[in-house]
């Protein structure tokens, strides 16, 4: 995820695009660019860092031009650096490109173009946008300019597998910009003599309330007076005007009332960006970044996951996943745990460290004492270049795109998905024929995730019912067996982080061994049932405690027989081994509605950073 902005009018470019960047910066923040024209030359300023970083760069406040195009990245491809920041060019300059999205097939593009000559400065998948453009303008026959550079930008979109929203602008065009849009966001603010784009409404909402809202696959030909739009043939059609009345604040959030409540929503976005093209319908698997041998994998005797908080969550999640098909011993540890134990590791051990930020104190110390131990390392990270990433030996990145809210949900759900793949990764290196088919199988349901949890965000109305009735409550209990367990882990960490009430997660068969003592009239218990093995068995230990006052809820997939539960909330099927990325939802939105009935600061709660950089 990135922001792009872009401006063409009678003012000077650079401070409309500075501050729209500024306004921007949610969506990514590892470096900045911006190009402008002026005299029929492109000119191009960006830098590692902060937008504010980039507005110190000499030169800067020299762009005169009126036309303009600016980025803020969130690294994919490439660490943050001033060569992989945004705009990028073609080789001879004429074209300049910023662009938010990821192009899954650049390498193939690159190679293409590179034995047509041309060269590459970057290592992202962007670059080989604008020198596409470039070879397709070359090529064209068409006499008007502004029809042969848009012919070529729509040769260039065909051959783009992936998602897209491109601002380009030409030296062979001064005075115009193209804009297309592909699963990535990006809108067009109008005045009479003005053109403003962005990739959300409020980074330009207090210029003009005036929007055109661009669909999919949509191409735009914009100069200060006029706007000409195309359909994916380049038929020439009209769009109407909207006008939006949002407030800034309300719409930077994407109209969402907090940032946690976007994110939630955005999982089963999140979620194909982590799935990419790791994995395909016909069962194949690669995941960039590594390059495991099968006689690595068969020599080792352990594997750790190490990680804190939500992160150590997801990783009891992939534990199970891992160990059953790559037959290793799988254990999992908190960083802060770990890095004081003297925990057992040599050269025959991998250690796997997840980390949404990648900055985590314990997290890193974890690490670099495995290091040290002679294990091999590989991170599981959000954020590119982070520190894990840095130090690690491996590192394989979830995509989930920038999370803002302090309590963790996307970047869970990306983590688990991610470690299912690792896990099918390593079953296919060491050429697992016992679980072939099971794999194909589970291939098979990590692809359909995405849909399934637009099924779950459909069903929002019996958790805030179920919100509303039980938001005074001192205590709450989460149960659930095997993975439902992990989740319940999850889902009472959500709870007690955002509303402040007291809960537990405990595994539903350690019931009796103590924490039944604490079931009284009225005490509220939420049960997980998603595994067709262990349902009878959660169930009877959901009605012990019914039997003894209890107010349930039930998150499940599976037949519940002639169980009568009074708030169920029923969520697709799926492979046991994957469903905490389905039963969590539920519960984030759960704990969610909760701190709202409480009128909690819900993304920023009391005591609690995203980022925990001290130990
Ligand atoms: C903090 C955050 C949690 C996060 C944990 C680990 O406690 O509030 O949401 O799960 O740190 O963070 P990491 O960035 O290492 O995943």
């Amino acid at each position: 995820m990135c922001g792009i902005v872009g401006y063409i009018g009678n003012k000077k470019a650079k401070p409309i695009l500075i501050n729209g960047l500024l306004r921007l910066e949610y969506r990514g923040y590892d470096s900045a660019g911006i190009a402008t024209i002026e005299n029929d030359k492109i000119s191009v300023i960006k830098n590692k860092g902060r937008v504010a970083e980039l507005d110190k760069v000499p030169g800067i406040n020299d762009l005169q031009g009126t036309i303009g195009i600016a980025h803020t990245r969130w690294a994919t491809h490439g660490k943050p650096s001033t060569e992989n920041s945004h705009p990028h060019t073609d080789m001879s300059k004429q074209i300049a490109v910023v662009h938010n999205g990821i192009i899954e097939n650049y390498s193939e593009l690159r190679e293409f173009l590179q034995k047509n000559g041309y060269t590459f400065y970057s290592q992202t998948d962007t670059e080989v946008i604008p020198n596409l453009i470039h070879y397709y303008y070359e090529k064209e026959s068409e006499n008007d300019k502004e029809l042969k550079l848009l012919k070529a930008v729509h040769n260039t979109c065909q051959d783009l597998k992936g998602s897209y929203a491109l601002e380009i602008i030409s030296s062979l065009l001064p005075d115009k910009m193209i804009v297309v849009r592909k699963d990535s966001p990006l809108v067009i603010g109008k005045s009479a003599t003005e053109k403003y784009i962005s990739s959300d409404i409020p980074a330009i909402l207090s210029y003009t309330k005036d929007f055109y809202l661009l669909n999919d696959n949509e191409y735009v030909i914009l100069s200060k007076t006029n706007a000409d739009f195309y359909d994916k043939d380049l038929n020439k059609f009209n769009k109407p005007v909207e006008n939006i009345a949002w407030n800034a604040a309300a719409a930077e959030k994407e109209g969402y009332a907090d940032f946690m409540l976007k994110e939630i929503f955005e999982q089963p976005k999140s979620i194909r960006e982590t799935i990419g093209s790791r994995l395909t319908q016909d069962g194949t698997c690669n995941i960039e970044g590594l390059n495991f041998t099968k006689e690595y994998l068969e020599s080792l005797n352990r594997i750790y996951i190490v990680a804190c908080g939500t992160a150590m969550h997801a990783g009891l999640a992939g534990k199970t996943i891992i160990e059953k098909y790559c037959n290793v011993p799988t254990e999992v540890d908190i960083a802060s745990e770990f890095r004081y134990r003297d925990p057992l590791i040599d050269e025959k051990t991998l250690v796997i460290f997840i980390s949404q930020s990648g900055e985590t104190a314990d997290t890193i110390a974890a690490l670099k004492l495995s290091k040290a131990k002679g294990a091999k390392t590989l991170a599981v990270s959000n954020v590119i270049g982070s520190s894990i990433t840095r130090e690690a030996d491996y590192t394989i990145y979830t995509h989930a795109g920038p999370e803002i809210a302090v309590a963790s949900t996307k970047a869970y759900t990306s983590q688990v998905v991610l470690l299912a793949i690792l896990a099918i990764y390593f079953a296919k290196v060491l050429e697992n024929k016992k679980y072939e088919n099971e794999i194909k199988e589970l291939s098979r349901e990590i692809l359909e995730l995405p849909s399934k949890l637009e099924e779950v965000l459909k069903n929002v109305k019996p958790i805030k019912k179920f919100a509303k009735k039980v938001y005074t409550e001192k205590d709450m209990f989460f149960l659930g067996r095997g993975v439902d367990y992990t989740a319940a882990l999850e889902g009472s960490l959500k709870l007690k982080e955002i509303s402040y009430i007291h809960s537990e997660a405990y595994a539903a068969g350690e019931l009796k061994h103590g924490p039944i003592a604490l079931i009284e009239n009225g005490v509220t218990v939420i049960g997980i049932m998603t595994d067709k093995n262990l349902v009878e068995k959660t169930i009877s230990n959901v009605q012990e405690v019914i039997t003894r006052g209890a107010k349930t809820l039930i998150i499940s997939n599976q037949d519940l027989g002639d169980h009568k539960f009074d708030n169920v909330v029923t969520i697709p099927e799926t492979n046991p081994l994957i469903s905490p990325i389905l039963s969590i939802v539920p519960l984030q939105l759960f704990s969610y509605y909760i701190s709202k009935e409480k009128g909690l600061d819900v993304d920023k709660p009391r005591n609690l950073a995203k980022s925990v950089t001290v130990e």
